[in-house]
């Protein structure tokens, strides 16, 4: 990877826990929790490519809702722990190395930004809910474009802005598919392989891969 302009992370498995509002509810919700999140989140990623092909967009906040609508009846959750869930959901923690390694990176001379499925207003209450505004030079969210990821519209707009070539670029992402999307889009891809799973063959091979966000910085 050479000549790197900029350092670009999604967000929702990447930079913060997307388990982490259920798991905040593991009390009331029992041993299910952690299937209900992954089920959860899955259903949340179904239709964003689902309304993407459709050309029926809705935002990802209401996709959230109507995913854990889903769930919850999939999962016979407590119909009162709705709001709580949602709640939690806009306050998602981050995970545990990522704002050192900002802190880090913010030294080095690239673009930071984040470029995400999220609304634009969700994402900011997240990171300033987090204190974590100062790491970031834009975030960009799809809403500008009105299509989910792993639409190439998308990955075009921090290119546009920072009037970069893709290659230029280093994407991070958790998600094998969003990699592969960033990576086929002509970005150098980074898979963050928190929890050992298997790769996609989707026609992308990542340029590195990393257990953790902290060992980005042997990377850079
Ligand atoms: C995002 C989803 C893909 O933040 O995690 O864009």
């Amino acid at each position: 990877m050479k000549n790197l302009k900029a350092i670009i992370f999604d967000a929702y498995g990447t930079l913060f826990d997307v388990n982490s509002a259920a798991e905040k509810c593991k009390g009331k919700i029992g041993d299910k929790w952690e299937n209900f999140a992954n089920y959860w989140r899955t259903t949340q990623l179904e239709y964003t490519w689902l309304r993407s092909l459709m050309n029926k967009h809705k935002d990802f906040w209401k996709i959230t809702e109507d995913s854990l609508d889903k769930s919850m009846k999939k999962f016979q959750i407590d119909q009162n722990m709705r709001s709580e869930l949602l709640d939690l959901y806009k306050i998602l923690s981050p995970y545990p190395e990522t704002k050192n390694t900002l802190e880090k990176l913010k030294n080095k001379n690239y673009k930071i930004a984040i470029l995400s499925n999220g609304t634009p207003s969700l994402l900011n209450e997240l990171i300033e809910i987090n204190n974590m505004k100062i790491f970031f030079d834009d975030i960009f969210s799809i809403e500008e474009v009105g299509i989910f990821k792993p639409s190439s519209k998308v990955y075009e707009i921090p290119i546009k802005k920072y009037k970069i070539d893709k290659r230029e670029v280093a994407f991070l992402s958790s998600n094998t598919w969003d990699v592969c999307g960033g990576g086929n889009f002509g970005y150098n891809s980074i898979w963050v392989n928190r929890n050992k799973n298997i790769f996609d063959k989707l026609d992308y091979k990542p340029k590195h891969v990393i257990g953790d966000l902290e060992e980005l910085l042997s990377i850079f």
